[in-house]
């Protein structure tokens, strides 16, 4: 038996309860792991709240919290290469399995083994925010030294494309609260507190052409802000929020394959980037992390780590 945190319907955190279940068995596209540590996303809280139904409405209940994470191989489905049993892994639970658990599935064409250096930690962070920041960064394709704006730098897109795009030679300027302030700063990226007010006035000073490209993860009304500061409608991208369409813009185009996986950890591995988990909680404790995330202003990566 396996213990998990999950929901037995649709709503807010209340729904949310612990519970056992058998080991899940994998599917010939699957693997079952020993879950080491999961990433806390804000897809965790969307959909439990019922909001993303094509992904998980046809699944029964009680339904797992969480989409990544990283372990060890228990068993492999037959249709699953190069992975074994032992290996350890970084993965999408694509499968509907949940993160939040002592084991779980992850989807073979969407799991990848992990150099022995990387801490399943930091591991369990690479499959949403270090492939989607990655992702962002290829199809903008900017030659170093172009300007990026990344609008809500603190969180875990946002300061993982603040390092990425420094490393690719980006001048990279962000938002965020003021809590974010030394961690952003400290990427080399110029900081700009929105709580300060006429942040867009603010921002243009540093650009008064505007900027190469504007990456938002923040959407809403923030998004429409920012959105005229791209000196192209077309540089513009959000990672959460599909009407940035109707500015011109264009959502990230996401990649969830085994090579991109390897490329973050192999980033990690490398020192180029850090996901800067600022919270690892135990799974007893797992429903503070994701209250956390929820609160729409957690910092970097929050984790659940199983060891603790
Ligand atoms: N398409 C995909 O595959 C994909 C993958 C990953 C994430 N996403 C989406 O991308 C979004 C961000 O994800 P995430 O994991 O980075 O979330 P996160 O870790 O919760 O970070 C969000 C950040 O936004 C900041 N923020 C909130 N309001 C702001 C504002 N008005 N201006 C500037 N910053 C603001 C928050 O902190 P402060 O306000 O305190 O600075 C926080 O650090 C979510 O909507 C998520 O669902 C999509």
């Amino acid at each position: 038996m396996s213990k998990a945190l999950g929901y037995n319907a649709f709503g807010g955190p209340e729904v949310q309860v612990s519970f056992e279940r058998p080991d899940p068995a994998p599917g010939p596209a699957e693997v079952l792991i020993r879950v080491a540590a999961a990433g806390v996303n804000p897809l965790d809280h969307l959909l439990r709240s019922g909001h993303v139904p094509a992904l998980n409405g046809h699944l029964p209940f009680p339904q797992v919290l969480g989409m990544e994470a990283a372990g060890t191989v228990l068993a492999v489905g037959d249709d699953v290469t190069g992975l074994a049993v032992g290996d350890r892994v970084t993965g999408f639970a694509l499968t509907g399995a949940g993160t939040y658990a002592e084991t779980t599935l992850l989807l073979g064409t969407s799991t990848a083994r992990i150099p022995d250096t990387l801490p399943e930690t930091w591991a369990a962070t690479v499959p949403v925010a270090g492939t989607t920041a990655l992702d962002v960064l290829d199809q903008l394709d900017l030659p170093a030294g172009a300007s990026i704006l990344v609008n809500g730098i603190g969180g875990g897109v946002g300061i993982a494309l603040a390092q990425l795009a420094g490393d690719r030679g980006l001048v990279v300027t962000g938002t965020g609260g003021p809590a974010k302030r030394e961690l952003v700063t400290a990427t080399g990226a110029t900081f700009v507190d929105y709580t300060l007010g006429e942040v867009v006035d603010r921002l243009r000073a540093h650009a008064p052409d505007g900027f190469d490209a504007v990456v938002d993860t923040v959407g809403g009304q923030s998004l429409r802000d920012v959105a005229p500061l791209a000196a192209k409608p077309d540089a513009l991208i959000a990672v959460g929020d599909p009407s940035v369409a109707e500015l011109g813009g264009a959502e990230v185009r996401r990649r969830l394959d085994r090579a991109n996986l390897e490329r973050v950890a192999e980033l990690m591995v490398a020192g180029r980037l850090d996901p800067h988990i600022s919270g690892a909680y135990p799974l007893t404790r797992a429903g503070e992390a994701l209250a956390l995330v929820e609160s729409r202003h957690a910092s970097g990566k929050l984790v659940i780590d199983m060891s603790l």
